[in-house]
Formats: C-alpha cells, sequence, structure tokens
C-alpha cells in the first residue's frame, strides 16, 4: 500500500523546481497529478517525462476564468481532486523606496489571490464530494521581514494568515488546510535571487546562495526533495487531525 494510492492531486506551478518534485514524489505514492502551470509548453514536457499518472493543464492562477477552466479540466482527467497544492508564486526585491505598484500588484495577485481563489475554486469542489487537503507554499520569508524582500515577505505572510482562516472555515467540510514554509531552497527560482543579490549587494555570482547555505543550522541550502515528505505527509490519512499550521521545513532556519 503506498500512502497516496487512488488519490488525484492539482498542483499549481508545477512546471518546476519545488512544485514539479511534489508531483514527482505523488506519482511514486501512487496518486495521479495534474502539472498546472502559466508555462504550459514547460508542464507539457513535465506530464510526458513523469509518464501516464500527470497530465499538463494550462492555468494562470491571475485569471478566475483560467483557474475555473483548470479545475474543470482537472476533474474531466482525473475524474475528482483529493489533494490541492497551491505552489505557484513570483519572487521580487527591490529597496523600500523602489518598490513599484505595478510589481506589488503583480506579486500580490499571484501570491495570494492566486492561493485565496485556486483554493475556493478547489474548496467548492471538495465541499461537495466531503472533503480534502490542500497545502499552500509559504515561506521562512513570511515568518518576518527582510530588508530588500519586503512584497514577497508581506505576500508569504498573508499565505499563512489565509491557511489559518481557511483552515478554521473549511474544516467543518472534512477539508484540512495547512502550508509549508520553506528555507532556502536549491533551483531556478533562487537563481534569480542570488543575481538580485549580486546586483544590489554587490556580490559575486553565487556567494549569496554560499553565504545562506552555511547559514542554515542543518549545513546547506534545501532541496526539493527535502520537501516532499512533509506535502506526502500533510496530504495524506495520517494528517487528518492537522488543522491550520505552516510546518517550517528550513533546516533549522526559523523555530515557531
Ligand atoms: N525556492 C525557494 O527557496 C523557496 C523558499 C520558500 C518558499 N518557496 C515557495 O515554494 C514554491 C515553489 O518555489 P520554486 O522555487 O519551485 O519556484 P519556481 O519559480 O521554480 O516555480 C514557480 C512556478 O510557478 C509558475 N507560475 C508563475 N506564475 C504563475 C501563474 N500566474 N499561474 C500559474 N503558474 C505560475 C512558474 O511558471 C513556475 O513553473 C513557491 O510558492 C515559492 O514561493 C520557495
Amino acid at each position: 500500500m503506498k500512502r497516496l494510492d487512488g488519490k488525484c492531486a492539482l498542483i499549481t506551478g508545477a512546471a518546476r523546481g519545488i512544485g514539479l518534485a511534489f508531483a514527482k514524489a505523488y506519482v511514486a505514492e501512487g496518486a495521479r497529478v495534474a502539472i498546472a502551470d502559466i508555462d504550459i509548453a514547460r508542464a507539457r514536457q513535465a506530464a510526458e517525462a513523469i509518464g501516464e499518472a500527470a497530465f499538463a493543464v494550462e492555468m494562470d492562477v491571475t485569471r478566475q476564468a483560467s483557474i475555473d477552466q483548470a479545475v474543470t479540466d482537472t476533474v474531466a482527467w482525473l475524474g475528482k481532486i483529493d489533494i490541492l497544492i497551491n505552489n505557484a508564486a513570483i519572487f521580487t526585491a527591490a529597496p523600500i523606496v523602489e518598490i513599484t505598484r505595478d510589481d506589488y500588484a503583480r506579486v500580490f495577485d499571484i501570491n495570494v489571490s492566486g492561493t485565496l481563489f485556486t483554493l475556493q475554486a478547489v474548496a467548492r469542489h471538495m465541499m461537495a464530494r466531503g472533503g480534502g487537503k490542500i497545502i499552500n507554499m509559504a515561506s521562512q520569508a513570511g515568518r518576518r521581514g527582510e530588508a530588500l524582500v519586503a512584497v514577497y515577505c508581506a505576500s508569504k505572510a498573508a499565505v499563512i494568515s489565509l491557511t489559518q482562516s481557511a483552515g478554521l472555515n473549511l474544516i467543518q467540510h472534512g477539508i484540512n488546510v495547512n502550508a509549508i514554509a520553506p528555507g532556502v531552497v536549491e533551483g531556478e527560482h533562487w537563481d534569480g535571487v542570488d543575481a538580485f543579490f549580486a546586483e544590489h549587494e554587490g556580490k559575486a555570482p553565487g556567494q549569496k546562495k554560499r553565504e545562506v547555505g552555511d547559514a542554515v543550522p542543518f549545513g546547506r541550502m534545501g532541496t526539493a526533495a527535502d520537501l516532499t515528505g512533509m506535502a506526502i505527509f500533510l496530504a495524506s490519512d495520517e494528517a487528518e487531525y492537522i488543522v491550520a499550521q505552516t510546518y517550517n521545513v528550513d533546516g533549522g532556519n526559523w523555530m515557531s
């Protein structure tokens, strides 16, 4: 018996990075997955590489019509959605006096509104079926502000708060809403972060990554594989009594 046998999952932003690692890990545990992403070409490549237990669905979490269509397509293909991972997000950074309204709006549109309205659309489906599991991707960035990362940090604090409210509201319908707060995770996302700090703090390429890795109590940056255990657990029947929590999976960076 695998831990997610017979389960069906919709994972946003799963064409690459952590979302893709979650999709592979879920399939290995017996689930079928919808790889939902705005980058449909890459989502298709990812789904083909995984095999028949995965399919790609185009989804822009900033557009309600796209969310609704992706949920409809996913239910048509999988038959149901037992698990949602709200993983799609973008990172931006800037000194406070250089933050623009456009940048703020874009980050909140994807990271916060995208999370809330995808959660809402899937929750309606789950309520009709009697329950499900929803996992939101927060971040250690949501636990405290950072000098150059105000907007992203605020967006992830909002994800932690939404996880609490949605968790409390939806548990009466048998839907567990929880979140994972990773620390610093290797991948294309962090390559972009490193490039930003190289420019703004005069660091050599790769230097910021080395510094944040060395500062992790565990002794290195995380990898997507470090997060899959928590994502499987929170989606499994073992997590039935866990409600509205955000779990740090960060090598010891944050304690709460
Ligand atoms: N990498 C880290 O260090 C780290 C740390 C803490 C939290 N996180 C969080 O984990 C999650 C995954 O991070 P990652 O490093 O894999 O990111 P990533 O940038 O590698 O992947 C994000 C994916 O989201 C997709 N996406 C972007 N905008 C979208 C939209 N409007 N609609 C649908 N899809 C969209 C992208 O195409 C991409 O495939 C994010 O929520 C991120 O904030 C990452």
